[in-house]
């Protein structure tokens, strides 16, 4: 399983969808999939049963896709900061989706539909105290600044195929 992590604003669905075309392999977003066997809105969810509930949920149905191989993964901005879940992703092919915070908040100051989509300092704090788990998860950091869309898809897809080579050589070494 290829997973996407990254805080919110840095493209995970819509890299994830485009990189698993390209790959021909299953996408599924785990928001949306939350969203489905929930019947419930993500925004929903916080305001009725509270982020720790949420946060229960991700783990959950992070591990119905544990065993998937193919099958690209775009994670909800928190994900990493569940310890639990952090251990799933570091074994699997995980890539953190680097931006810097201003290009990030541009994209989600206001948006009613991220519950956590708060002030500007608020959020920045929330960045910050990520940026070590978001690292910790993921076996390559992309630095998506200034790359469009199909640059950051690119860039996986060929780091992607070396880690694949690397692990089968290990294998059959
Ligand atoms: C969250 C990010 C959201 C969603 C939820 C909580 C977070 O996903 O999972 O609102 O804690 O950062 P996106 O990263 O897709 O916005």
């Amino acid at each position: 399983m290829i997973c996407l992590i990254g805080f919110m604003g840095s493209g995970k669905t819509t890299v994830g969808e485009a990189l698993a075309y390209k790959l021909g392999f299953k996408w599924v977003d785990l928001d949306f999939y939350i969203e489905e066997q929930e019947k419930m809105t993500i925004a929903k969810i916080f305001e009725e049963k509270g982020e720790a509930h949420f946060r229960r949920l991700e783990t959950k149905y992070l591990q119905v896709f544990a065993d998937e191989e193919q099958l690209v993964l775009s994670t909800g901005g928190g994900i990493i900061v569940t310890p639990e879940n952090r251990v799933l992703l570091q074994q699997h092919q995980t890539f953190y989706l680097n931006w810097e915070f201003d290009t990030l908040y541009q994209r989600i100051a206001g948006d009613v539909t991220r519950p956590l989509a708060t002030s500007y300092e608020a959020l920045c704090t929330r960045y910050e105290m990520r940026q070590p788990f978001y690292k910790e998860a993921s076996d390559m950091t992309i630095d998506c600044e200034g790359k469009t869309i199909e640059a950051v898809v690119d860039e996986i897809f060929l780091l992607g195929n070396c880690f694949l080579y690397e692990k089968s050589k290990k294998i059959t070494n």
